[in-house]
């Protein structure tokens, strides 16, 4: 019999990492049955990615609300669960992340007495502050599950050192690479387009691409991004892409102090093959995206993190990623450093995959249908 596994999402992140791992169970019929359920936490932003990679959830609980709470987004989902789980029956729950969808899935999944996979397990920064609330999710996440996919060694490490078994844990590569290679090797050998006309951009400038969206830079932070993002635009041989977050509190800041800036081009949230497009055309990346952390080094662009800490120290660590925080002075100054000295952009710019080689969906389904055997 099949194994019946039901994929739980809701978000941009969730949708990118999980697409390539349902997918490549619906690929083997024979052992999985595979059912898709996404609580559409974010709508249009996980409706662009379910077109990229062509998913039809089974079932669609269209949560969103506007400018939504935390305790509304976890209170909705955890009640329209129940009846997914009573319906479904599934022999195993795999969530992804840390997000609202991916605790509220685990605890739905865990009251339901379903067994849970954790995708990309094991992600510590030791500050419940940071990054709010998702070390909390990722935490809490961790404890109720019962087979971990952490990305990276240092991931599976922190799992055991909190007394996880580690025939429990196996170490995958991030599943997030398995679709930026394949997007990256898609536009390289001209097999994908972006369909994106990208005229607009002046190929005499470096390009910048901002991204920024968490919780805890809400208020001063942003104020913070924003006045530096525009001083660094007054520069004339630069031009930056801010892809804006539809977030009311991160539409407000960058719309008050950036829009009509010359060098500044504000745009909608990008489907993600444009969007690696456009990461791919970047000189460097500014961001406090998790997700852009894991993607940059593959592409090969150094990588100014918007945060005090993360939860993704490889890159780091090989001199790809360097944490800005949200400080105006500091974000200004240390991207000055890498537009003005080339041979320290030449030594942060290294094509590397620390935290995947492609694979991770494979071995995802390896180490489920061997685990479930046992
Ligand atoms: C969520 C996750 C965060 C993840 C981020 C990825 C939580 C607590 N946070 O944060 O971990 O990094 O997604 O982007 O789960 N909105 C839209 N359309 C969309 C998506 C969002 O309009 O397609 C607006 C809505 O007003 C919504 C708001 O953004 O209420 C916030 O969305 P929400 O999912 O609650 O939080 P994010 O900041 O997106
Ligand atoms: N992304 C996208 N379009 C955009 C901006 C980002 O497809 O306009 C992709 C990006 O390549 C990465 C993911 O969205 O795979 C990151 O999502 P986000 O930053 O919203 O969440 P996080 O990773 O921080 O949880």
């Amino acid at each position: 019999m099949p194994i019946r596994t039901l994929f739980l999402f809701g978000t941009r992140p969730e949708a990118i990492k999980l697409c390539p791992v349902l997918r490549h169970l619906q690929s083997e019929p024979e052992h999985f049955d595979v059912k898709v359920c996404v609580t559409a936490q974010h709508r249009q932003m996980l409706d662009q990615v379910l077109e990229a990679f062509r998913v039809k959830p089974d079932v669609d609980l269209d949560l969103m609300l506007p400018g939504q709470t935390l305790f509304q987004s976890s209170s909705r989902m955890l009640a329209a669960l129940e009846p997914v789980f009573k319906d479904l029956k599934p022999d195993l729950a795999i969530v992804q992340g840390d997000t609202t969808t991916t605790l509220c899935g685990a605890l739905a999944a865990f009251y339901a007495r379903v067994p849970i996979g954790h995708v990309e397990a094991g992600l510590r920064t030791w500050d419940m502050a940071q990054p709010f609330p998702e070390e909390m999710n990722r935490v809490l996440t961790g404890r109720m599950a019962d087979i971990h996919f952490p990305a990276t060694p240092w991931a599976q490490a922190n799992l055991v050192r909190e007394g996880v078994p580690v025939e429990r844990t196996f170490v995958t590569g991030n599943s997030g690479i398995d679709a930026v290679l394949y997007v990256r090797d898609g536009l390289e050998n001209g097999t994908l387009t972006s369909g994106v006309d990208w005229s607009f951009l002046n190929p005499a400038k470096r390009l910048i691409v901002v991204t920024a969206h968490r919780r805890e830079s809400f208020g001063a932070g942003f104020e913070s991004i924003c006045r530096a993002i525009a001083r660094l635009a007054a520069r004339e041989d630069v031009e930056i892409v801010y892809p804006v977050h539809p977030n009311p509190n991160v539409q407000d800041p960058v719309n008050r102090l950036l829009a009509n800036l010359s060098n500044v081009h504000l745009i909608a949230p990008l489907d993600y093959i444009p969007f690696v497009d456009l990461m791919r055309r970047a000189y460097l990346l500014i961001t406090d995206s998790g997700g852009v952390q894991e993607e940059g080094p593959s592409l090969g662009k150094p990588i100014l993190v918007l945060r005090e800490k993360t939860e993704r120290p490889e890159a780091v660590e090989a001199g790809t990623v360097k944490l800005v925080g949200t400080d105006e002075n500091r974000i200004v100054i240390e991207t000055e450093i890498l537009l003005n000295d080339v041979v320290l952009y030449d030594r942060m710019k290294l094509v590397h995959n620390p935290y995947g080689d492609g694979h991770a969906s494979a071995r995802i389904s390896a180490a489920i249908h061997s685990f479930l055997r046992k």
